[in-house]
């Protein structure tokens, strides 16, 4: 565990780091470098950032929101109409309890959950079974020039029938989604710098990546009651995951450094959640390690809902998350870059020296990343 004293010194903020700062600077300039080093830093630390970005509108997210919680307010039998289990449901929509949390089954990951303060610990996952969230999958790829060893899928994206939801939905999907995907892919160039690679290093490997929106609904007239999981602990398999605002508190991460549970607060106007998934610790070798992280209903879930009750009597009842994965291209040679490794292997022997004891290190063995997101 981490001494009381190491705790205290990182803050439970996260840092906000300023694309801005990226975007309308020259890259060599000094401010830019610092920036993309305190972005590197921060995914280090804490396996998650604030990002701000002028380009992302908050009234976009807010037009998401709303068409989103149209949807999934749905009765069943119209939601069933998007399902696509001939599929494996990658695509169009997934309802409640089908997803289970991977960590639930995983014993490394119940090894994390032991090594944390019981203080600190998420909500008790060992008798959860699915998650009671539904989720929407909306690709959002750009078909790659050369011929791939994963065609993966092929299938148009699935757009509603019902009348009230149907012209809204491809342009608002698309429309928060490019702003979400811009974001975190001129992020990852910021991470790049900032890791002492090319800028391109990790927006190129992404280029033909199969990302997706992926927005996910609780419905919060059946689950409101305190400590009840929405999502349980795990992590993201994928290189980045991005967020923009949701309307109820219930997001918790976990900073690598501290091993502490930080409720993720995003301010309100131009910010967006980045989160490190699996093929980033992967291509650091474990510099950069994916966040863990849980949504549950807690106080602050409970005040919003009463709130919104009172000022959105009309609305449906519904948390939706705005997330989008963002991966590698499925043909990229997925390994560790050789002196990311070696600084891994630093950070290890540093947070050893501190008491904080991070377990088996994990293997990172070349493949490609098709057959990481297999496994
Ligand atoms: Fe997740």
């Amino acid at each position: 565990m981490a001494s009381e004293s190491q705790q205290s010194q990182l803050s439970m903020d996260l840092p906000i780091i300023d694309l801005d700062i990226y975007l309308n600077n020259p890259p060599t300039s000094p401010l830019v470098q610092a920036e993309c080093s305190r972005a590197a830093s921060s995914l280090i630390t804490y396996g998650a950032l604030l990002l701000h970005d002028s380009r992302v509108s908050e009234a976009d997210n807010e037009t998401f929101l709303d068409l989103l919680e149209d949807y999934f307010a749905q009765p069943e039998e119209d939601l069933k109409r998007d399902e696509r289990p001939e599929l494996s449901y990658q695509i169009g929509v997934t309802l409640e309890n089908t997803e289970k949390p991977k960590c639930a089954v995983d014993e490394p990951c119940l090894d994390i959950i032991q090594r944390l303060d019981p203080s600190q610990r998420p909500l008790d996952i060992s008798a959860h079974s699915p998650d009671p969230k539904a989720r929407f999958f909306w690709r959002m790829v750009e078909l790659p020039p050369y011929e791939t060893q994963f065609p993966g899928l092929n299938a148009e994206n699935i757009t509603p029938d019902a009348a009230h939801i149907k012209e809204r939905w491809a342009p608002t999907m698309n429309l928060w989604g490019s702003s979400m995907k811009n974001a975190v892919s001129k992020l990852s160039e910021m991470a790049a710098l900032g890791l002492g690679l090319e800028a391109d290093y990790f927006s190129n490997a992404g280029r033909y990546g199969p990302h997706l929106l992926a927005p996910t609904a609780s419905d919060l007239n059946k689950y409101a009651s305190l400590d009840t999981i929405l999502a349980g602990f795990h992590t993201d398999l994928n290189f980045l995951t991005i967020h923009g605002r949701s309307r109820y508190p219930g997001l918790n991460i976990w900073a690598r450094n501290t091993g502490s549970r930080i409720p993720v607060k995003i301010p309100q106007g131009n910010y967006l959640l980045v989160q490190a998934g699996k093929q980033i610790e992967y291509i650091t070798g474990g510099l950069i390690k994916a966040g863990y992280h849980e949504v549950v209903v807690n106080e602050r879930t409970i005040e919003t809902i009463e709130r919104r009750k009172i000022e959105f009597p009309d609305r449906p009842l519904v948390r939706i998350s705005s997330t989008l994965f963002w991966h590698l291209n499925s043909d990229f040679d997925l390994a560790p870059v050789p002196k990311l490794a070696e600084r891994a292997e630093k950070v290890r022997e540093e947070q050893a020296k501190l008491g904080r004891d991070e377990g088996e290190p994990a293997k990172y063995p070349p493949t490609k990343v098709g057959y990481q997101v297999q496994e």
